[in-house]
């Protein structure tokens, strides 16, 4: 009989020790690794915090969900903002050439983010498209790129990579849909509020 409860006693422990090790509460001071590493994909971004015009707010949840697609279909893929997100064969066909990292092979999506946020590679516009005078994190200078309809070079500083993306897109939306509630271009406080 001691026997039997000693043995039981041993195997209900290693029950215990196993179900403890599973949910990660464990053994105390040993934290769960995954808290600290954990990259989140904002809800709300306040972008331009530093502009005079005010800073912008920006809602990246009804960007990346719903049907804010310029079809207004569905939602607008990742890689339309996150453009280095993707590998560097893609990008030649849309005539872009900086993939991050830039041996990547993986196209940034919802799933692929859910599944490994570090191994998604998400980098902040700000580390490339630094503001005017400054330089950037990720690279040597801020991005350049030759002018649409002349051979000026534009400089892609925060203000011309966002405006591009944000402003243009809405633009693109407004020719559709005029009711539409996207800040174009020159609405400028559409998008720039001063705080308080
Ligand atoms: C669609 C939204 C939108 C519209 C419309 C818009 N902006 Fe911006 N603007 C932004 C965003 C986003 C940034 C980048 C902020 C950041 O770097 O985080 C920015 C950056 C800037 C900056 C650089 C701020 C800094 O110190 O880094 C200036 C200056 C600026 N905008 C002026 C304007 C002016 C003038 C207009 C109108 C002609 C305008 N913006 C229209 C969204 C907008
Ligand atoms: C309409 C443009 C847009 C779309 C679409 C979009 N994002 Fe973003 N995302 C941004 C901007 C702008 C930021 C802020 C970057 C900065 O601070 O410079 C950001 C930030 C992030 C960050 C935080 C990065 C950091 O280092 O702070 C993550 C993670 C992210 N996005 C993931 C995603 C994923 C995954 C998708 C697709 C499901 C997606 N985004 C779709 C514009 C977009
Ligand atoms: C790792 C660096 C890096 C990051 C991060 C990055 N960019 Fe860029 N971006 C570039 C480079 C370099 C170019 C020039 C084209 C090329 O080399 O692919 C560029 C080009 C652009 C252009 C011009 C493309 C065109 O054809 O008009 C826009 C707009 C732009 N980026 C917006 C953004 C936005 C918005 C974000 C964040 C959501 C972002 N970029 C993140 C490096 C970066
Ligand atoms: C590929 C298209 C696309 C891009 C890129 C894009 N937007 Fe939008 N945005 C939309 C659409 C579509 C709407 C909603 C229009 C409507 O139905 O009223 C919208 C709406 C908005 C609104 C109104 C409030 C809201 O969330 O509905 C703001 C502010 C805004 N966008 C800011 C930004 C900023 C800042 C960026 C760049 C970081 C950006 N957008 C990039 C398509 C885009």
């Amino acid at each position: 009989m001691k026997r039997f409860v000693a043995m039981t006693t041993v195997f209900l422990l290693l029950v215990f020790a196993i179900a403890e090790y599973r949910t990660g509460s464990g053994l105390p001071g040993i934290e769960p690794v995954l808290a600290q590493d954990e990259i989140k994909m904002p809800e709300t971004i306040i972008l331009g915090k530093d502009s005079k015009l005010g800073q912008v707010k920006f809602n990246h949840v009804s960007h990346n969900g719903g049907t804010y697609s310029i079809a207004g279909t569905g939602p607008i893929a990742c890689i339309e903002c996150h453009h280095t997100a993707q590998p560097a064969s893609e990008l030649a066909k849309l005539g872009l050439k900086t993939a991050w990292p830039a041996d990547r092979t993986t196209t940034l999506t919802l799933e692929l983010f859910n599944k490994d946020p570090k191994a998604a590679g998400v980098a902040a516009c700000r580390s490339c498209h630094a503001p005017a005078g400054t330089v950037p994190k990720l690279m040597d200078k801020i991005p350049e790129m030759k002018h649409e309809s002349s051979t000026a070079i534009i400089s892609l500083t925060n203000q011309q990579a966002m405006h591009r993306n944000c402003a243009g897109c809405h633009t693109e939306v407004a020719k559709q849909n005029k009711a539409q509630k996207g800040p174009t271009t020159m609405q400028c406080t559409a998008c720039h509020k001063r705080a308080g």
